[in-house]
C-alpha cells in the first residue's frame, strides 16, 4: 500500500469555484495556489481537482476535449505545473480527475472516428455498424456523423463512450477486449496517466471506473482486468501514483481492480446515505447524525463493515462529506449536527475526502442549472472566504461569477469562522492535526467497534484510542472496560470518563487516549 496515503487528508476542489484570482468571475490555477497555506492550515495535505482541461464544458469538464492541455479559463499548463511544485513544497499531494470512459463529442479523436472513411480513429469509439442499427441495453445516437453507424454514450449525449471492448461480443460490431482497437484505447489512457505523472502529478481519482468494458459481467471481470492491465504498466515507473476510483464496490474496486481507494458513495440507499442523507424515505429524515433521527448506526455499520474487513490489508475506503455531485451536508444537518458527522467520518479508518466548503457548513442552494449540474449545481457555489464582494470569492463583477455566491446574511465564511472558537471549522481543523500527531488515526491503524446499537452511543477504537458518539438529545452512561486508565483527549459537547463509567451528554464526540 502507497505510504504516503497513510497519513492522507483530501480536499476536493471543484475549481471553478474555489478561488478567483484574475477577477473572471470564475475560480483558477492561481487561484488554488494562493490559498494552499488555508488549506494546510486546515491540516488537509492533499487534493483532488476535478477535470481540468480543454472541455465545452456540457458537464462541467467531464466531457474533455484535450485530455493534456489544460483549459484556458484555469490558466496554462505552465501554471498547473507550478501548482505542483508549490503544493509540494508545502507537502501537499495532488490528484487530477480522470475520465477514461468517455470524451467530449468535440474531441479529435471522436470527430476523426465519425468520418466515412476509415482511419485509425474508427475503433476508438463504439460504432454499430449501420445508421439505423441501435445498441441494445445503452444510450446511443444517430444522425451526428458521416459515418454509416450509430455510437453508443457513455452519460450525457455530449459523451460517447471510449471503446473497451466487450465481455462477450454479440453483435459482428461488437469487439473483444483484446481486439487491437481496443488495446489501442488502453494505451492512450495509459499514455494521459504518464503525461501528467510525469509533469509532477501525484495520481488520479478516476470518473467512472467501473464503466470500460460494456455488457461486463456481474463481478466486472473485464473492466477489472483492464484497470490490473494499467496499473502494470504505469506503476513500474510511479509506484507512488495514488489512485482513487469511483466504484463504490469495494470488493472489486480494491481487490480485483487494484485501486488504493474507492469512494463509499451517495448510492441509492446505501449505508453511508443513512449516516448523513436519509431523507429520501418517507417519514421525515432518519439520518443517524440528526439530534432526532433514528439513533442506529447498525444500518451504516451492516454495509460497511463486511467492506473494511475486504479492504483492509490492500487499500482504504474513502468516506467523504460531499462531492460535486451531492447535495452538501448542510442541506439537511445543523452546524452541531456536522461537527459530530465530521469528527466521526474523519476518525474511521481509510482515507478521508472533505468537499471544499464543507468546513465552515456552506449550505446547498436552490439555484438553475450551470454546465450540465441540474440539482448538482447547488452543491458547486463559490466558496465563501469573507463578508463583503462576491464573499471574497472574486474581485469581478457578480454578474460575471460563474455561479452565484450564498446571498443570506448569515452566509458562512472562512472569516467569520476563523474567528469564533465554537465553529465548524476548529472541529475539522482539529480532527486533521490529530491525523497527523497520532499514529492511531492513520488510515490504516486497527479498527474495532465497542458499542453498536439502536439509540445507544456508537463507540468504537483506532488504535489505543476510543471514540464514542451520541448524536441523541439524551445523556447516555455505559460501562465500557476498554477505557480504563485512559482521558479525555478531545470532547465536542459534554463527556465525563471514571475508570470504566464514560457519561457522554447528547449531541458530544469525545476521543480518549
Ligand atoms: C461522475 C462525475 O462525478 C460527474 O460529475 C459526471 O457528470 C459523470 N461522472 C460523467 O462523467
Amino acid at each position: 500500500m502507497i505510504d504516503w496515503l497513510k497519513k492522507a487528508v483530501f480536499y476536493e476542489i471543484y475549481p471553478q469555484s474555489f478561488y478567483d484570482s484574475n477577477g473572471d468571475g470564475i475560480g483558477d490555477f492561481g487561484g488554488i495556489m494562493k490559498k494552499l497555506d488555508y488549506i494546510k492550515g486546515l491540516g488537509a495535505n492533499a487534493l483532488w481537482i476535478n477535470p481540468c482541461f480543454d472541455s465545452p464544458f456540457k458537464d462541467a469538464g467531464y466531457d474533455v476535449r484535450d485530455y493534456k492541455m489544460v483549459a484556458a479559463r484555469y490558466g496554462t499548463n505552465e501554471d498547473l505545473y507550478e501548482l505542483f511544485a508549490k503544493a509540494h513544497e508545502k507537502g501537499i499531494h495532488v490528484l487530477l480527475d480522470l475520465v477514461p470512459g468517455h470524451t467530449s463529442e468535440e474531441h479529435p479523436w471522436f470527430i476523426q472516428s465519425g468520418k466515412a472513411k476509415p482511419n485509425e480513429y474508427s475503433g476508438r469509439f463504439i460504432w454499430t455498424d449501420g445508421w439505423i442499427v441501435g445498441v441494445k441495453g445503452h444510450p446511443y445516437i444517430g444522425g451526428e456523423c458521416e459515418r454509416d453507424g450509430t455510437y453508443m454514450l457513455n452519460f450525457f449525449k455530449c459523451q460517447p463512450a471510449l471503446n473497451y471492448g466487450f465481455f462477450k461480443p454479440q453483435e459482428p460490431w461488437q469487439k473483444p477486449m483484446n481486439d487491437p482497437d481496443c488495446l489501442a484505447t488502453r494505451e492512450a489512457v495509459k499514455d494521459v496517466i504518464r503525461f501528467w505523472l510525469s509533469k509532477g502529478c501525484d495520481g488520479f481519482r478516476v470518473d467512472m471506473a467501473d464503466s470500460l468494458v460494456k455488457d461486463d459481467d456481474e463481478n466486472k471481470t473485464g473492466t477489472c482486468a483492464v484497470w490490473r492491465d494499467i496499473f502494470a504498466s504505469v506503476r513500474k515507473d510511479f509506484p507512488e501514483a495514488a489512485f482513487v476510483a469511483e466504484w463504490n464496490n469495494t470488493g472489486q474496486a480494491i481487490i480485483s481492480a487494484g485501486f488504493d481507494m474507492d469512494f463509499f458513495l451517495n448510492w441509492g440507499g446505501n449505508g453511508y446515505n443513512t449516516l448523513l442523507r436519509d431523507y429520501e424515505t418517507p417519514g421525515g429524515d432518519h439520518s443517524y447524525f440528526k439530534a432526532d433521527g433514528d439513533g442506529d448506526i447498525t444500518r451504516f455499520l451492516r454495509e460497511y463493515l463486511p467492506r473494511y474487513e475486504m479492504a483492509k490489508d490492500r487499500g482504504y475506503i474513502s468516506l467523504l462529506s460531499c462531492n460535486h455531485d451531492t447535495p452538501r451536508p448542510r442541506r439537511t444537518l445543523s452546524p452541531e449536527e456536522l461537527k459530530l458527522a465530521y469528527a466521526v467520518l474523519f476518525t474511521l479508518p481509510g482515507v478521508p475526502f472533505l468537499y471544499y466548503g464543507d468546513e465552515i457548513g456552506m449550505r446547498y442552494l436552490d439555484i438553475p442549472t450551470k454546465e450540465g449540474g441540474y440539482t448538482r449545481t447547488g452543491t458547486r457555489t463559490p466558496m465563501q472566504w469573507k463578508m463583503g464582494k462576491n464573499l471574497g470569492f472574486s474581485t469581478g463583477d457578480e454578474k460575471d461569477l460563474y455561479l452565484p455566491v450564498d446571498s443570506a446574511a448569515d452566509a458562512p465564511t472562512v472569516e467569520a469562522s476563523e474567528a469564533d472558537p465554537d465553529a465548524l471549522l476548529h472541529v475539522v481543523r482539529r480532527v486533521f492535526t490529530l491525523r497527523q500527531e497520532s499514529t492511531n488515526f492513520d488510515a490504516d491503524s486497527p479498527f474495532s467497534v465497542l458499542v453498536q446499537a439502536k439509540d445507544k452511543p456508537f463507540v468504537y477504537t483506532r488504535g489505543n484510542a476510543v471514540c464514542a458518539v451520541n448524536p441523541s438529545q439524551k445523556e447516555m452512561t455505559l460501562t465500557i472496560p476498554e477505557i480504563s486508565g485512559k482521558a479525555i483527549l478531545y470532547v465536542i459537547g459534554k463527556a465525563e470518563c471514571i475508570e470504566e463509567s464514560l457519561t457522554i451528554g447528547g449531541g458530544s464526540f469525545v476521543i480518549l487516549e
